[in-house]
């Protein structure tokens, strides 16, 4: 991202001017409270790092960027709102599956890979490019998708609704039509996305830049997750579904829809994911290691009956697409 003298905090949204042009929160976009926050934050610490090596990189090339209008990913989605303007990210090396810290590198590196996957990613629900796979398996896979997109829509939404990891929005103007929506990502770029989205559909949402394990700031009456569970680490699921009945109010329904293990379902020139995770190649040939766990219905049952949800129903489309309802208690 670009040096900004003025900007909205990223996390936050509060005003913030810097005092010189090599200010690490000018090139974070972040304000000095929430860059104090890093320590605990996967988003922030993602942003600070990124700082951390795009003004390095503007300082050995002695170029100086030029300000760009800053990231309103904090508003409604509403036309006025115009994209940002973002540099490419850089790759993170991919994550040996054999390390003891493979895991944790494959989450960190998820979010340059979403950044920078942004503009291609609805390329893998529409079956373009890489992700055909052949008039047969493209047929079943679209056929399966309308499927599980009903199956949200009969779901009973009402009231407020989260939509955390919400990416580039594919779900989410069927959530905004049923009740007041806020989509969040740590993503800018598929955020941008979401919002043209959106405003295709001439609905609003709120949009935030945000981590999916950043603690709830309040209780909501829904909470989405598309393929997010996915990237949920076996070690992290009980503590993710936890964090997940914290954003819930008593009844609250909890949905989400991802991924079962099937080779027509990524890229043609995507390997088999092994051992929970998958290498992910970019049309540009950028690769990167990111986490993706196939959940079976019955493990995922499980896990939410330890988690305290109740009326939990665990079903799939059939090959590729696992559907999941559960209630707060
Ligand atoms: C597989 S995509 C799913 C997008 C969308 N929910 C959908 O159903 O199409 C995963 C999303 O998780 C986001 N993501 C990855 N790590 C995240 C984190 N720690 N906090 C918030 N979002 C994250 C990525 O930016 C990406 O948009």
């Amino acid at each position: 991202m670009p040096f900004l003298a003025s900007f909205s905090c990223l996390w936050c949204g509060t005003a913030h001017k810097v005092r010189s042009p090599d200010d690490l929160e000018g090139w974070a976009q972040l304000c000095p409270d929430c860059v104090g926050k890093a320590g605990d934050n996967g988003f922030l610490r993602f942003r600070l790092r990124q700082a951390l090596t795009e003004r390095s990189a503007a300082a050995t090339s002695g170029e100086v960027e030029s300000e760009a209008p800053p990231v309103a990913v904090d508003a409604l989605a509403t036309p006025a709102l115009g994209a940002a303007t973002r540099q490419p990210m850089a790759a993170s090396p991919p994550a040996e599956a054999g390390s003891p810290n493979a895991a944790i590198d494959a989450e960190r590196s998820m979010v340059d890979y979403y950044e920078a996957r942004a503009p291609e990613y609805d390329d893998w629900y529409l079956r373009r490019g890489r992700y055909a796979r052949g008039a047969i398996h493209d047929a079943a896979w679209h056929a399966e998708l309308d499927s599980a997109g009903r199956w949200l829509d009969g779901l009973n939404w009402r009231g407020e609704i989260v939509e955390l990891a919400a990416g580039t929005g594919w779900w989410s103007p069927l959530l905004a039509s049923r009740g007041e929506l806020s989509l969040y990502d740590a993503s800018p770029a598929a955020l941008d996305r979401a919002r043209e989205r959106l405003v295709a559909h001439d609905l609003r949402a709120h949009l935030h830049v945000r981590d999916a394990w950043a603690e709830p700031d309040r209780a909501v009456d829904g909470l989405f997750l598309g393929f997010w569970l996915s990237h949920v680490p076996r070690a992290r699921l009980g503590e993710f579904l936890a964090l997940a009945r914290r954003w819930l109010k008593p009844d609250g329904r909890l949905a989400f829809i991802d991924s079962l293990p099937d080779p027509a379902s990524s890229a043609a020139d995507h390997p088999e994911p092994a051992n929970d995770l998958s290498l992910r190649r970019l049309a540009d040939g950028r690769e990167f290691t990111i986490v993706k766990v196939f959940y079976t219905p019955d493990e995922l049952a499980d896990a939410l009956g330890q988690a305290g949800f109740k009326d939990v129903e665990a079903t799939t489309t059939g090959r590729f697409f696992l559907t999941v309802s559960a209630r707060a208690p």
